[in-house]
């Protein structure tokens, strides 16, 4: 290799190691690992989410192909069904009336055929009026190229869809001399334009170091073929990984809208997951359905700075229309960060994170998340703290409830902001390092305030989740920090050269877009054994942790309010719910 060649690598691997997600780009492959397989009895129970969707032991990943179809939810998602490390994947089905007790059935597509041999990739499904619900989804070939297949239920009137045949027309899609065939996948749920009478989907890819999302239109759902234009594409981005697009509206502040929509008040999302960062980025956008271009509005940077579903560890996410409630539902995928050989111990990794709603915010500037309100129906016992006022350094425990399995919701105050620090534009799109620097326990203005979760009494674990306001004179507007930091959640240490044995403990954070007029800013946490996913101002900003505390497990876990800045903020409301387990979690899976 000739040196400034070299030089680039090196700079590569190390712009990669900085700005990831705390995971290694694609799935690391473990040959060793990938068929080991673990006993239900054998499945460690220590980390084990409660309320989160999981299989009861392995590897999953990537949400696929959610819907809903007469009645009945469904959900495949990537699965290992030999080990707890990626590898021999299929796609795992289970199938829910309510999106919280679910029922696995048998694998709907698993490899067999040439054009899937070799896996049988991410995809999503559409409903095609006259035909049902249709999958599409990447097939790896014999000879390793990634190609787009379609899939079909075997009875229409079957609500659990249980059979899924994959004709042998496929595939699709191919790749053209164009395209990069290992990196050519994830199709999108298509939409219908009425305008012209075609299907159109996309295809994530990268050409070089440019990522790409390929478009594809159809009339009859079988041939499809390439649009002159991808939808989108930007340089320097890498592999978009499991595009998604889909409208939102501008004025109905309660409604999804569906995949096809083209009627007036309505804004375009392009989301996009990037393989170089492991973070999920989206722009908001105009789609213009006749000239079929998609134009990002430029708010905010298309690219590594810009808007984030959710800032933490969640990634490969999927929408779905559900056509009953109106809402647009949105799965994501967290993997562990936990040591590979302490996932392959405890038998399983990796976990669905609770479904959100999105919409657009009132600013028409950025997305809203908010947990479904089905998740509501597993609260127990509550517990409230009003008006409590916190000095610096003051931190308060929340009592009587089992903080290692609950939903938190707190409303802070933090009164005027003449204490706030002011800020350094230099921080201005670097919200992590800024976090980094000033991180829980560093004294400030207006905060750091807000939750300890998972902690032990003495602080010996913890992950606080905070925030941090600023002056920003550039603005004239509060800058406000939200941070989730797993750094102090585990005495498990966070060295070692290999991958197998390191244990991942970063922190995470992104900035809240609040005018703080009225001093006020919410924060909800689900905290559920290993997770933390936490939404602030009412979900503009959503921060996801993985967490392994040693100690603060179970019974042992506490909660606390905290403030640890020089102004003191007052928790004007919090709401704590013990949560119950589902009846129901994947019962009937082997
Ligand atoms: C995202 C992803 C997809 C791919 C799948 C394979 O996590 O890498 O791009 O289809 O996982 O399991």
């Amino acid at each position: 290799m000739s040196a400034p060649k070299f030089g680039y690598v090196l700079l590569l691997i190390v712009l990669i190691n900085i700005s990831n997600n705390g995971v290694d780009a694609f799935h690391k492959v473990f040959k060793k690992l990938q068929s080991k397989s673990t006993s239900l009895e054998s499945v460690s129970p220590l980390h084990r989410t409660a309320y989160h969707f999981q299989p009861p032991r392995h590897w999953i990943n990537d949400p696929n192909a959610p819907m809903l179809y007469k009645g009945v939810y469904h959900l495949f998602y990537q699965y290992n069904p030999k080990g707890a490390v990626w590898g021999n994947i299929v796609w795992a089905h289970s199938v829910s009336k309510d999106l919280i007790n679910w029922e696995a059935l048998e694998p709907a597509i698993y490899p067999s055929k040439w054009f899937d041999i070799n896996g049988t990739w991410s995809g999503s499904a559409t409903h095609v009026p006259g035909k049902g619900p249709v999958i599409l989804y990447t097939g790896i070939t014999e000879n390793q190229t990634q190609i787009q297949n379609y899939a079909i239920p075997q009875d229409l009137s079957d609500p659990y869809l249980k059979t899924w045949i994959k004709p042998d027309d496929n595939p699709i899609v191919k790749p053209d001399n164009g395209e990069n065939g290992s990196a050519f996948r994830d199709p999108t749920t298509a939409w219908f334009n009425k305008k012209d009478g075609y299907w159109r989907m996309l295809v994530g890819s990268k050409r070089k170091n440019r990522g790409i999302a390929y478009m594809y239109k159809s009339r009859d759902f079988k041939k499809w073929v390439k649009s002159k234009r991808p939808i989108h594409s930007r340089k320097k981005t890498g592999m978009w990984e499991c595009p998604d697009f889909f409208p939102v509206s501008v004025t109905d502040k309660k409604n999804g809208l569906d995949f096809s929509y083209d009627g007036p008040n309505a804004k375009h999302v392009l989301k996009v997951s990037l393989d170089l960062t492991r973070y999920e980025y989206y722009t908001l956008g105009t789609y213009d359905t006749k000239k079929d271009r998609y134009r990002p509005d430029g708010y905010t940077p298309d690219g590594w700075d810009g808007l984030r579903f959710d800032y933490g560890n969640y990634y490969a996410s999927k929408t779905f229309f559900d056509d009953k409630t109106n809402r647009r539902i949105l799965w994501g995928w967290a993997n562990e960060s936990d040591t590979v050989q302490d996932d392959t111990v405890k038998g399983w990794a990796g976990i669905q994170l609770i479904p959100r709603t999105i919409l657009l915010d009132s600013s028409g500037k950025q997305l809203v998340f908010w947990p479904i309100e089905e998740i509501e129906s597993l609260r127990g016992k509550n517990v409230q703290m009003t008006n409590q006022k916190m000095e610096m350094g003051q931190r308060f425990e929340v009592q009587g409830i089992t903080p290692a399995q609950v939903d938190v919701d707190v409303t802070f105050n933090v009164g005027n902001l003449e204490k706030a620090e002011k800020f350094d534009e230099s921080f201005a799109t670097k919200p992590l390092e800024l976090c980094n620097l000033k991180g829980s326990n560093v004294n400030g203005g207006v905060g750091p305030f807000g939750l300890i979760t998972l902690a032990t009494s003495d602080l010996e674990e913890y992950t606080p989740v905070f925030f941090r306001v600023f002056k920003d004179a550039a603005s004239n507007k509060p800058k406000v920090l939200m941070c989730s930091d797993a750094k102090p959640s585990s005495l498990k240490k966070d060295t070692g050269t290999d991958a197998k044995e390191r244990m991942y403990k970063p922190s995470f954070a992104g900035f809240v877009d609040v005018g703080l007029l009225d001093g006020k800013i919410s924060l909800r946490s689900l905290i559920d054994h290993s997770v933390v996913e936490s939404f602030g101002a009412k979900g503009k900003t959503v921060i996801t942790s993985r967490v392994y505390p040693t100690k603060a497990v179970g019974e042992k876990a506490h909660l606390f309010v905290f403030n640890n800045g020089s102004q003191p903020v007052t928790v004007e409301s919090l709401n704590a719910w013990n949560m119950q387990k589902p009846l129901k979690m994947n019962q009937g899976a082997k």
